[in-house]
């Protein structure tokens, strides 16, 4: 099967690779190459000035009386309002920011074993990362089985 996708002009491509300011770093006489982004993805300049411009303006706790707190919570509001947008939600309650993807798993596996009973079984796959296996055989008393889905080639 042929997955189609869309061609990239070169134009197209530097003017992407120029947001991304770890791609001009290089090592030695080479230019650094990113083929995955475990233990750090690399970001735009745009996300690298907003947290600048956060730490620079209004970090503060949530909820305050004082005008940091407040301006704190409205960008946390409309980032809130924006992911919503971005995954197709109408409630920008359902998105939950959180420290990192393993740190939030553990929570949600925690939170959702509070449920399980006798004979449930959680399906995690040989393509999942260990952040998304560990967390849920963390979670998982006995008698909850943790499975590894087989993964085989597409006929
Ligand atoms: C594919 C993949 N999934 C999940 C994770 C875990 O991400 P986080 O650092 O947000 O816990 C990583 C981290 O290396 C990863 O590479």
């Amino acid at each position: 099967m042929t997955i189609p996708y869309p061609s990239l002009s070169t134009a197209l491509i530097d003017h992407c690779r120029s947001q991304f300011p770890a791609l001009a770093r290089r090592q030695g006489s080479h230019e650094a190459i990113y083929l995955d982004g475990p233990a750090g993805t690399q970001v735009p300049q745009s996300v690298i000035d907003a947290i600048s411009h956060y730490y620079s303006t209004c970090n503060a706790n949530h909820g305050g009386l004082f005008a940091t707190s407040r301006e704190s919570d409205t960008l946390v509001a409309e980032a809130h309002r924006a992911l919503a947008d971005f995954v197709g939600s109408d409630d920008p309650d359902e998105v939950i920011f959180g420290a990192n993807m393993t740190t939030i798993t553990f929570a949600f596996s925690r939170a959702l074993s509070q449920q399980w009973h006798s004979g449930d079984n959680i399906v995690v796959t040989q393509l999942d990362h260990d952040a998304n296996v560990s967390t849920w055989a963390l979670a998982s008393t006995p008698p909850t089985v943790l499975w590894m889905s087989p993964i085989s080639k597409a006929k």
